[in-house]
C-alpha cells in the first residue's frame, strides 16, 4: 500500500551508492506525526538490505541497524541499544556467520556490560569508551566484509524522542568523526524526528545537524492518495468473497479529507470500508466512517489531538477562532484575518486568543505581536476535516 515518497526514495538510494563508494551521506527525514517517516524508513530497510530489488532489478547488501529511541533513553543506553541492533543485523546475514571471533565475543559481552551499568555504579563504565568499542567493532566488521557487504546503514527512528540530556546530537557528531578518523568511510546514517529535531541535536552539539543533509516529508499527493486507497481495496479484495468498489466521488472526499496525511488517509479509508453495506463505498460510507460514533475523526482526534481540542476547550467559540486559523495550516495569522473569517465580538476573540495561548493550543509569533498559529499542519488539516460538516 506504500506509495509516492519517489524524491526520498532517490536521494536515499543515491546516498547508498555514494556510501558503498566511500562517500557517506547521511540523512534525516523531519515531519510531523503520523506522516509516513517509519514506513519510509521501512522500504529503506528492504532496498538496502536487499529485501526488495531497486528499479533496475539490482539489490543492495548492506547490513543494516534500525533502531527506534525513546524518551527514557541516556547517551549510553542509546549506544547500547544500537549494540544490541548490530549484534542482530549481523546474526541475522548468512555472509556473517563467518564473523571474526572477536567481534561476536564483544557484542555478547556488551549485554553484561549494560546490565552491570544499570546495576551497579553507573560510573564503572565509561559511555566514551564504550563509544570508541562500538565504532571499532564498526570499523572491524566493515574491513573484514568488504567484497561482502555494500557497507552499514544505521537507521534510527524518533530521533527526536530521547532528552536533550542524552546528548544525540554529540554522540553521533563523535562517532561520524571517529569513524572518519579510522578511514572507516563506508557507515551511514539516515534518522527521523517530527520537526524540532534539528534544535535538539544542536542543544547537544553546535555543528551536528550539519552531518546531515536534511528532508521535510510533505504530505501526499493527490494522485498518490488515490493510489493508497486503491491498493488497500485491491488488497481486501483479494481476501474477501465479496468484491468492494469505490465511486471517484468518495475517492476524492477520502483525499479532501485527508489532505494527504497518510495516517489520515489510511483511517478515513478503512472507517469508510467498514461504514459500507453494500459493497460499494459511496460519499455516504466516507461521511459516517467519518464522523460516526468511533469513526476515523474520533480516532484520529484520540491519538493526536483530543487534549489540545476537546478536553481543553469548553467553548464553541473557541474551536471557531480555531477553525478559523486552519485555513491558514500553520502559518501566521492575525486578528483581522480571524475576524474575517468568523463572526465573532472582539473581547470573545481576545479572551480566546489568550486562552488558547496559555494552555499552549496555538503558538504567538515571538517577533510580531497579534499574530499566532496552529502548532501543525495536521492539527490543522484535521479541524478542517472536522468542519467540513459541522
Ligand atoms: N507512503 C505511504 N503510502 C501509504 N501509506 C502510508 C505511507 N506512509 C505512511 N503510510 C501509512 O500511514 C500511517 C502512518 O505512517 P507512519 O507510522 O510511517 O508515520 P510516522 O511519521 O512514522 O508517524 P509517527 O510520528 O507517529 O511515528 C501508517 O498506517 C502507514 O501505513
Ligand atoms: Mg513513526
Amino acid at each position: 500500500m506504500f506509495h509516492g515518497r519517489t524524491e526520498e526514495l532517490s536521494f536515499i538510494q543515491q546516498s547508498l551508492f555514494q556510501t558503498r563508494h566511500g562517500n557517506p551521506q547521511h540523512f534525516l527525514i523531519e515531519g510531523e506525526r503520523g506522516l509516513g517517516k517509519s514506513s519510509l524508513f521501512l522500504m529503506v530497510h528492504q532496498f538496502a538490505s536487499g529485501q526488495r530489488p531497486l528499479a533496475d532489478g539490482s539489490r543492495l547488501n548492506f547490513l543494516v541497524l534500525s533502531v527506534e529511541l525513546d524518551t527514557t533513553q541516556a547517551f549510553f543506553d542509546i549506544l547500547r541499544c544500537l549494540a544490541v541492533d548490530f549484534q542482530r543485523a549481523l546474526s541475522e546475514k548468512e555472509q556473517a556467520k563467518t564473523m571474526a571471533r572477536e567481534v561476536w565475543d564483544f557484542l555478547s559481552n556488551w549485554e553484561i556490560l549494560g546490565v552491570r551499568y544499570h546495576k551497579q555504579d553507573e560510573a564503572l563504565v565509561q559511555p566514551y569508551e564504550v563509544l570508541n568499542e562500538l565504532v571499532s567493532r564498526f570499523a572491524q566488521v566493515i574491513a573484514r566484509t568488504k567484497d561482502t557487504f555494500d557497507g552499514i546503514l544505521i537507521l534510527i527512528d524518533e530521533a527526536d524522542r530521547p532528552g536533550v540530556k542524552a546528548s544525540l546530537g554529540e554522540l553521533i557528531k563523535l562517532l561520524t568523526e571517529k569513524l572518519t578518523k579510522r578511514g572507516c568511510d563506508r557507515l551511514v546514517i539516515g534518522m527521523t524526528g517530527q520537526p524540532g529535531l534539528i534544535e535538539k541535536l544542536k542543544a547537544s552539539h553546535e555543528s551536528s545537524s550539519r552531518i546531515f543533509t536534511t528532508l521535510s516529508l510533505k504530505p501526499l499527493h493527490e494522485d498518490e492518495n488515490k493510489a493508497v486507497v486503491e491498493s488497500g481495496l485491491n488488497a481486501a479484495n483479494q481476501i474477501n468473497p465479496d468484491l468492494t468498489s469505490i465511486t471517484p466521488e468518495a475517492l476524492k472526499m477520502i483525499a479532501q479529507l485527508s489532505e494527504g496525511y497518510p495516517h489520515f488517509l489510511q483511517e478515513f479509508a478503512y472507517k469508510a470500508f467498514e461504514a459500507d453495506n453494500d459493497w460499494v463505498i459511496s460519499e455516504l460510507d466516507v461521511r459516517d466512517g467519518a464522523f460516526g460514533q468511533n469513526g476515523a475523526m474520533n480516532q484520529l482526534g484520540h491519538k493526536y489531538f483530543n487534549d489540545l481540542y476537546f478536553v481543553q476547550i469548553g467553548s464553541d467559540e473557541y474551536r471557531r477562532v480555531l477553525q478559523a486559523m486552519a485555513h491558514y495550516s500553520d502559518d501566521w495569522v492575525d486578528r483581522d484575518k480571524i475576524r474575517a473569517g468568523i463572526t465573532i465580538k472582539d473581547t470573545t476573540l481576545n479572551n480566546a486568543l489568550q486562552a488558547l495561548k496559555n494552555r499552549g493550543i496555538i503558538i504567538p509569533n515571538p517577533t510580531v505581536k497579534g499574530e499566532f498559529r496552529l502548532p501543525t499542519k495536521s492539527f490543522a488539516a484535521w479541524i478542517k476535516a472536522f468542519f467540513m460538516f459541522n
